[in-house]
């Protein structure tokens, strides 16, 4: 890597990166844009709010995006990944998301979406992701993030939601993806998120899980999801959302964390990638710049570390919380 590349690496490449975003939807003889197809709405999710994070939300067409939602909005209230894709949790909550950052959720009929959620609620609290019925907590996030943005947390069973999340907590502090597995960063922040949305923090030891959280670090500042694994820059939003919402966000070291995102950015074409010198895509090109946000990095909108979605969008509908770090 050349010097000037390296020099370049040291900030974020916010014009780099807009202009990747926005390319992303002309890259249709790109292979990954088709491997992808059934994730479009979640990448939409990623995209609109990378860019809000870095003050140009508005280079999206707000009302395309508000169309395409709507073309893939299903009679039942729940929305696929695509056209021609099955409903399920996962894009109906990032659907939402989409909707409430941009102040279009007067455009749906918000009704059969609580009750598509409310249906897939079993008898142990737990939630399944669609009609097909696995079960995982990060349904169980997603359903209460999702009632909690339509204020209808009252359609289902909160109370039962938390036991069974707290039968997913394990005796290294950490959470998995069920009763009995391992634990894992990215339902860490499930089960967080959703006990702090259930107002039921006081059920985590914040010093254990904080402790199994700050040991994600690894050498060159990265975070990774489970011991003896890599680093991955998305483990920046897994890991430190769930140390910021416990107030343990300063027992890692920001600055080194910082500088490994910065260091998997490309310099030439935009977007983050998983780790440095790798492909770079909107998943990791989001969680980087959300990673970012929370730590601080001048000049980006301050991110929530429950809802992943900019704070002051929270604050206009009224769930800004404050997190003591
Ligand atoms: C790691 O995935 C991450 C998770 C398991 C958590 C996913 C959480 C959601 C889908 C809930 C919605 C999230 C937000 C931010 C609104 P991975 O497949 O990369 O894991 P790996 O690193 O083990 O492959
Ligand atoms: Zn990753």
């Amino acid at each position: 890597m050349s010097g000037e590349t390296a020099k370049a690496l040291d900030t974020l490449l916010v014009s780099q990166h807009v202009a990747y975003i926005q390319s992303l939807d002309e890259r249709k003889e790109d292979l990954e844009y088709w491997l992808t197809e059934h994730l479009r709405v979640n990448g939409l999710y990623w995209g609109l709010t990378a860019l809000d994070l870095m003050n140009h939300k508005d280079v999206l067409p707000r009302e395309d995006v508000i169309q395409y939602l709507l073309s893939v909005q299903h009679a039942n209230g729940a929305f696929g990944g695509h056209h021609g894709h099955d409903p399920h949790i996962l894009y109906t909550h990032s659907a939402i998301q989409i909707l409430v950052t941009l102040d279009a959720l007067d455009r749906i009929n918000t009704e059969p979406v609580v009750q598509f959620i409310a249906s897939l609620q079993r008898p142990d609290g737990s939630f399944s992701g669609d009609a097909w019925g696995e079960v995982d907590t990060r349904f169980a996030y997603i359903a209460l993030s999702c009632l909690s943005l339509l204020k209808r947390l009252d359609a289902v069973d909160v109370d039962k939601t938390v036991e069974w999340i707290l039968q997913c907590k394990n005796y290294d502090g950490g959470f998995g993806s069920r009763p009995g597995s391992e634990s894992h960063s990215g339902q860490v922040f499930c089960c967080v998120a959703a006990l702090a949305i259930a107002d039921a923090l006081h059920h985590v030891d914040r010093d254990m899980l904080g402790w199994w959280l700050c040991e994600r670090q690894v050498k060159n500042g990265g975070l990774n999801g489970r011991p003896e694994k890599l680093e991955d820059v998305c483990y920046s939003w897994w890991v430190l959302s769930a140390l910021a919402t416990i107030g343990r966000l300063h027992w890692i070291d920001k600055q080194k964390l910082t500088e490994f995102i910065l260091s998997a950015q490309d310099p030439e074409d935009g977007g983050i990638a998983d780790r440095p010198g790798n492909m770079v895509d909107v998943y990791h090109t989001h969680f980087g710049v959300a990673g970012l946000s929370l730590l601080g990095y001048p000049g980006l909108k301050r991110i929530d570390p429950v809802y992943c979605m900019p704070e002051y969008v929270l604050a206009r509908i009224g769930l800004a919380r404050s997190y003591q770090d």
